[in-house]
């Protein structure tokens, strides 16, 4: 299970002016890897992250999970994907309002087939697990940005997602919640054996991770195609050789369709 983006190159409409964000991007992240992106502001991160979760068709080249071209997966498809193998954290997570945080998370696992009680466990083993067990029943107005984004991660994770993407996960937290957010994230990749892509500008959050490359202005910089390529960066040593595969590794439940927005800026053409 790989993900695989092939001389990706994406525009932006910004009124009459093109934006060209990504052009000739060639990465793979494997099954079982943590791979850190990185790059300064406006490089294009959250916009290569929001492609690959198939909401949307790059301008240019093509993005393939296990093989497939998502492009070629219909309209269907890829609400398929999206639902069902992708657990993506926005750069702005999405909060329903007046739902605690349990519930936002919860929500994730609406329509799958889950019992409440399942979906309600679930949920607060995660919310848990990122440092949160004492805001399970608090809206998303009575929590601080840290604490909506690892609601957000946790409602990313709640449907086991084989390809987990989180934009800015660990942005604003300090650092003993920021090194919660980066084991579990790793746990996610080694453990569980998923493919994890994750944008960062933390220094933490790169030594964490498997491979780092870097986006500079719509470009991958010193950096290559993915598990083959030698140009890309490898991180700090790895005292976490990636796990063996689960024995009896489940696929993912059915969940409900939960579009989130890459960013808040708006008039992203769909
Ligand atoms: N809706 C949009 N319309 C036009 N241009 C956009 C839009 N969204 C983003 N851009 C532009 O695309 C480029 C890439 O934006 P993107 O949000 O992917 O950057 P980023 O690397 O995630 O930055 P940051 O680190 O600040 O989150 C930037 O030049 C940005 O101004
Ligand atoms: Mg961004």
């Amino acid at each position: 299970m790989t993900l695989a983006l092939r001389g990706v190159g994406h525009e932006l409409r910004d009124g009459g002016e093109v934006v060209h964000a990504l052009s000739g991007i060639e990465l793979t992240v494997a099954r079982g890897e943590l791979v850190a992106l990185l790059g300064p502001s406006g490089a294009g991160k959250s916009t290569l992250l929001w492609l690959a979760t198939g909401d949307e068709r790059p301008t240019s080249g093509t993005i393939s999970w296990d093989g497939r071209d998502l492009a070629q997966l219909g309209r269907r498809g890829r609400e398929a994907f999206r639902r069902e193998t992708v657990g993506f954290l926005a750069q702005q997570p999405f909060m329903l309002k007046g739902v605690d945080a349990i519930g936002n998370v919860e929500w994730r696992l609406l329509g799958s087939t889950m019992r409440a009680s399942q979906s309600h466990s679930v949920a607060q083993r995660l919310l848990v697990d990122l440092g949160l067990g004492d805001r399970l029943y608090h809206p998303p107005h009575k929590l601080s940005g840290g604490e909506r984004r690892r609601v957000g991660l946790a409602r990313a994770l709640a449907n086991d997602p084989q390809l987990v993407l989180a934009d800015e996960p660990t942005a604003g937290l300090d650092s003993a919640s920021g090194a919660l957010v980066l084991a579990r994230l790793r746990e996610e990749a080694h453990l569980h054996r998923r493919a994890v892509l994750v944008v960062t500008h933390d220094a933490h959050a790169a030594e964490a991770a498997d491979r780092c490359v870097t986006l500079q202005d719509g470009r991958l910089t010193g950096a290559g195609g993915g598990a083959l390529a030698s140009a890309e960066t490898q991180a700090q040593p790895h005292s976490h050789a990636a796990a063996q595969p689960l024995p009896g590794e489940q696929p993912p439940g059915d969940v409900p369709p939960t579009p989130e927005q890459p960013h808040s800026l708006p008039g992203i053409p769909r």
